[in-house]
């Protein structure tokens, strides 16, 4: 199969076999099936957070559970939602009713599956502030079990599904925790800026769309795969002396001693922003996004990605790690 319009960075790939179930019982006979086989096996969402490469050995699955409903408890409000879920679809729907909880999360791309295992997050808020529950299918079993939030592990763009689950769960179900009384979250950058008062959910969602369609390429149009690194986080004292030098730069304070920097801003202060080497650049408006003009291939990408990096650690002394996920081989 071939996976390369599966990508949002449309990087070329051919997957040697490829499944998309769509039930709880059509995954369990792929994986079945794959263990039969010895096929090593790529989970896949929207294909909005990975680094493929050109030649996937095994079968890459794309699980297709795409229902969703809400399941009312005294004053709560949980969401069930299919992995399958479009996760902007999901933010829209959920604000539409008038619940609180993930409308800062709007228009992030990609499958609701996929969203626990990087905990998305953006404009103040991550997956982890409303996330209630995991239902995951255990590649070598296909049996079904459920994990806490607290169990999840979460961290900045981090999980355990990164970690002690790689490889060993199929993400197939989420329960988020939502809010029925007005809990707008507004402080980040420009956003309280662009509201009223007392904002609707709904209003919360158009204006975080509003500011991401003015700052990040649409995937459809440039393909890129959003943030290319994650923001670095460095212990406070390195960041107290950066800040002598640079004392207008972005630094936000963390728990235990540490700092979080602006990526794009300091490649941005490398004065990389737009910069174009054959198939891939620097977005214009976002230096943190890696985009791709076509033609190009995943090692293309890695090789751009390594002198951006080398260049921020020879001015900031600060090392820059990709955020997407790279896809073995
Ligand atoms: N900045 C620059 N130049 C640039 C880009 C940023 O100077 O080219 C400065 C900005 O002026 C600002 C600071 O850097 O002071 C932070 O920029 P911004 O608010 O745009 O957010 P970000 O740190 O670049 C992160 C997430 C985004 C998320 C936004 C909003 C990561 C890796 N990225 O970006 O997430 O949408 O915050 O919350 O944490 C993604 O993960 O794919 C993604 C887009």
């Amino acid at each position: 199969a071939d996976l390369t319009l599966s990508n949002t960075l449309r990087l070329p790939c051919i997957a040697e076999h490829y499944a998309e179930p769509r039930t709880l019982n059509a995954l369990r006979h792929t994986l079945a099936e794959a263990e039969r086989q010895q096929w090593p096996v790529t989970l896949l969402g929207g294909g909005s957070n990975v680094l493929l490469p050109l030649e996937l050995p095994g079968l890459a699955i794309r699980p297709i559970l795409n229902q969703w409903w809400l399941a009312y408890e005294g004053d709560e409000v949980l969401a069930h939602v299919g992995a399958g879920v479009n996760w902007h679809a999901l933010v829209l729907g959920v604000a539409a009713r008038g619940f609180w909880g993930i409308e800062n999360l709007a228009l992030i791309p990609g499958d609701c599956g996929a969203a626990p295992v990087q905990n998305i997050g953006a404009y103040g808020v991550e997956l982890s502030d409303n996330l209630h529950a995991v239902q995951v299918m255990d590649l070598a079993t296909g049996h079904i079990r459920w994990l806490s939030g607290a169990e999840c592990a979460f961290g900045y763009r981090d999980s355990i599904f990164k970690r002690e689950l790689n490889e060993r769960v199929v993400i197939t179900r989420l329960v988020l925790r939502l809010s029925r009384w007005p809990a707008p979250k507004l402080h980040y950058g420009d956003l309280a800026s662009r509201l009223n008062d007392a904002p609707t959910p709904m209003e919360v969602a158009n204006a975080v769309s509003a500011i991401r369609q003015e700052k990040l390429p649409d995937p459809r149009q440039l393909a890129n795969a959003g943030s290319f690194f994650k923001n670095p986080v460095i212990p406070a004292s390195q960041a107290q002396k950066l800040l002598s030098y640079y004392p207008e730069m972005p630094h936000f304070p963390q728990e235990k001693g540490l700092t979080k920097l602006a990526a794009g801003w300091l490649i941005d202060q490398c004065g990389l922003k737009g910069v174009r080497e054959g198939a891939f650049g620097v977005h214009e408006r976002q230096a943190l996004v890696l985009v791709h003009h076509g033609g190009g291939d995943r090692q293309g990408l890695l090789d751009f990605a390594c002198r951006i990096v080398e260049q921020v650690s020879a001015r900031f002394d600060v090392l820059l790690e990709p955020e997407p996920r790279v896809i073995q081989p």
